[in-house]
């Protein structure tokens, strides 16, 4: 793996990334499908003001796992910070290629699927932005995920990993069709963006599928996509207990980007502060 020039003014991308070649492991989500549609129809940035503050105090190297298109990458690169970024999607990758030739912005990024982490660095924050690691649905892989990015922290590293609150998420997964939005593709159109989930309360995964449909201006249908969604949620004494098997202690629980506490009822989300744990904090 080429090592990142702090001088080079163009990012660094590693053009045999392909992603049967990148993970043995069909992804949940196959991103590389809408990937010229993401940002289109994900405009929020509801969480950026809470990256920007962590990554700030960080005294050190930040890596970003699930980059995708650099939704929260790019504010993050713009705000001086030294970043990493880390995703197993070509199609989303080359999304942020372009971006951070159009900013003029650089940094080292690497098409791995996060289960297999392996990087020449180690990191003083390591975060999983967008709830992106319910996307890992085997079990056996969230261990290695967790267990590679406890690798790659420094000695006083912090991992945040953001969940969605099992309680609150689930209310919508009736398995109803629901409007997700209608977006302008500007010369292209309109974009209609619908969604319908179901919910298996034993394996705690969510399936279904999400649907793009393409108008011209003049509301004829030019194109549509149906992208299959597998993701799991976990409610937070289960990952507690994952977290701590795999060597982490937790530092802070937030129930949303406010920094409010956790509360089970109604936060919308789990937002998990980890550090390694020392010896004597290690389960018996
Ligand atoms: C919902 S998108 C979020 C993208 C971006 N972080 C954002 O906030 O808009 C999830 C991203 O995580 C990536 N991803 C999911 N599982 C991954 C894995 N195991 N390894 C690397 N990337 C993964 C997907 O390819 C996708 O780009």
């Amino acid at each position: 793996m080429e090592k990142f020039n702090g001088t080079a003014k163009s990012m660094m991308y590693d053009e045999r990334c392909k992603k049967k070649a990148v993970s043995s492991h069909f992804p949940a989500i196959d991103f590389d499908a809408v990937a010229d549609l993401y940002d289109s129809y994900v405009r929020v940035d509801f969480d950026i003001p809470f990256w920007l503050q962590e990554s700030k105090v960080s005294p050190g190297r930040v890596l970003e796992l699930g980059c995708g298109t650099g939704r929260v990458s790019i504010p993050l690169l713009k705000a001086g910070i030294q970043l990493d970024c880390v995703d197993y999607s070509s199609g989303m990758l080359a999304q942020f290629k372009n971006k951070l030739r159009e900013t003029g912005l650089a940094c080292p990024v690497h098409c791995q699927d996060m289960a297999d982490l392996d990087l020449p660095d180690r990191y003083d924050l390591i975060f999983i932005p967008f709830h992106s690691f319910s996307e890992v649905v085997d079990s056996q892989r969230q261990r290695l995920t967790l267990e590679r990015i406890r690798f790659h922290l420094s000695e006083h590293g912090v991992f945040i990993c953001t969940l969605q609150n099992p309680f609150v998420r689930t209310a919508s997964m009736d398995g109803t069709l629901r409007p997700i939005g209608e977006f302008s593709l500007l010369d292209r159109g309109t974009l209609v963006v619908s969604t319908c989930l179901t919910f298996n309360p034993e394996t705690r995964i969510a399936s279904g599928n999400q649907v793009y449909e393409q108008y011209s201006a003049d509301k004829n249908l030019i194109d549509r996509r149906v992208l299959n969604v597998r993701f799991r949620l976990f409610p937070k004494n289960e990952f507690e207990s994952l977290a701590s098997g795999c060597g982490y202690t937790v530092q802070e629980l937030y129930g949303d980007y406010q920094r409010q506490p956790f509360d089970e009822q109604t936060s919308p989300y789990m937002i998990w502060k980890l550090r390694s744990a020392s010896v004597d904090e290690l389960p018996s």
